[in-house]
């Protein structure tokens, strides 16, 4: 008991001498210190690398990589950086076509280490005949041209967790390019996935975009990244697989394909084609990772598009107190309509996944493709639609709730 109370009073004495000298430890840490405020904050710094918010970008440089696609290399303008993003995501890029401004998705096909070690970055984009962005940026982007970058989007990118180390990439045309990014990255980091199957159909060879490349690449990775072709429509001379990525020829191509993760990006069409494809083999939608759906090339031939060609109907927008009258087309959809009437709403997947666009259908009867139709139940039962991906089968009104 004593000797606790000896202990203390002792440091009763210790802490009273300390506290009467720190005075003096002030005045000498005011004299050895750097008058001039730390206002650096590190933290804050990460964050914004992170999430960049609008970025202000110009294309440096383009490649026609075939007959119907261009890459273009980006750089961010004085004041702006480059995203972070995972191998696989996309951008939404924001443009003026005659003075209204879209905005269109588009899939990066360089790699993250690029972005950071060169700050530059690659969008690949196909020419869809008769789109009404698609053939504005064939003629109009050139090397000098500025672009309005949004942050990346997309799930399609590598997750140790989620995914198994095995990867079989399956892609049509222009879908490549998430593949591209992917396989460059792996080369580049050494990490995950160990291994990358890819089967890639194209319409015949001079179609096969990045075919030199990807070839190097592959021989490059040393066994750890498979490319099989696939040609619908070969020449004559072609040795290598033809046709379309059936269930038979994943089995057959890929034996270990029950243990492997499957990443699909490509147009609608292929979408439509693969998903029974990969029913057949048992693929479970835990292990199906399909990239957006896409805007349709041509929406009449959709087995279920219940409306006619060539019809044109009025299209009423309210926005706030403002109402508008504009001129729809029934082979378009209602986001499109939007931007050719210079009312454009934000958009980002424009695939009915991401609910950027959601508006709320006031009047009339639209359908909305089944395939991208991302609405929530409770959301449909008051009328919200993502016009993205939606097209008016008569009159309609409909409120939205941005506008760029
Ligand atoms: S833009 Fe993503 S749902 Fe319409």
């Amino acid at each position: 008991m004593a000797d606790k109370a000896k202990v203390k009073i002792k440091g009763y004495f210790t802490d009273l001498r300390g506290w009467f000298s720190l005075p003096k430890r002030r005045e000498a840490w005011i004299e050895t210190g750097n008058p001039k405020l730390d206002t650096s904050d590190p933290i804050a710094e990460l964050a914004a690398k992170l999430h960049p918010g609008t970025i202000h970008a110009s294309i440096v440089a383009t490649h026609r990589e075939t007959p119907t696609s261009q890459t273009f290399t980006l750089a961010p303008l004085k004041g702006s950086q480059l995203p972070a993003f995972h191998a696989g995501q996309y951008l939404s890029v924001k443009f003026t076509i005659d003075g209204k401004t879209l905005t269109r998705p588009f899939a990066i096909s360089s790699a993250p280490y690029e972005a950071l070690e060169n700050g530059r970055l690659d969008i690949t984009f196909k020419v869809k005949p008769g789109g009404y962005a698609s053939e504005y940026i064939q003629e109009n982007w050139h090397v000098g041209t500025e672009l309005v970058l949004d942050a990346p989007f997309g799930h399609i990118y590598y997750n140790g967790i989620r995914d198994s180390a095995h990867i079989v990439g399956i892609a049509g045309g222009s879908g490549v390019t998430i593949f591209r990014s992917l396989i460059k990255e792996m080369l580049h980091s050494g990490d995950r996935p160990d291994r990358l199957t890819l089967l890639f159909g194209s319409r015949n060879s001079s179609d096969i975009l990045y075919r030199k490349e990807l070839d190097e690449l592959a021989t490059a990775a040393g066994g750890r990244v498979t490319i099989i072709h696939v040609l619908s429509e070969p020449e004559d001379d072609w040795t290598g697989e033809k046709g379309f990525i059936t269930a038979e020829l994943i089995g057959r191509l890929v034996p270990d394909y029950a243990e492997a993760s499957f990443y699909v990006s490509g147009p609608a069409a292929l979408y439509d084609f693969i998903e029974p494809e990969l029913d057949k083999l048992n693929i479970s939608p835990m292990r199906r990772r399909i990239e957006c759906y896409g805007e349709s090339d041509n929406i009449v031939r959709h087995p279920d598009f219940p409306g006619q060609a060539d019809k044109t109907y009025t299209l009423t927008v309210l926005l706030g107190v403002d109402r508008r009258e504009v001129v729809a087309l029934s082979t378009e959809t209602i986001a499109v309509a939007l931007e050719r009437a210079g009312l454009a709403i934000d958009t980002r997947c424009r695939s009915g996944e991401c609910g950027w666009c959601r508006s709320r259908l006031e009047s009339g009867r639209i359908w909305q493709r089944p395939q991208s139709d991302g609405v929530r139940a409770r959301d449909k039962d008051v009328g919200y639609f993502h016009p993205c991906s939606a097209y008016p089968l008569e009159d309609i009104t409909v409120r939205v709730f941005t506008r760029l």
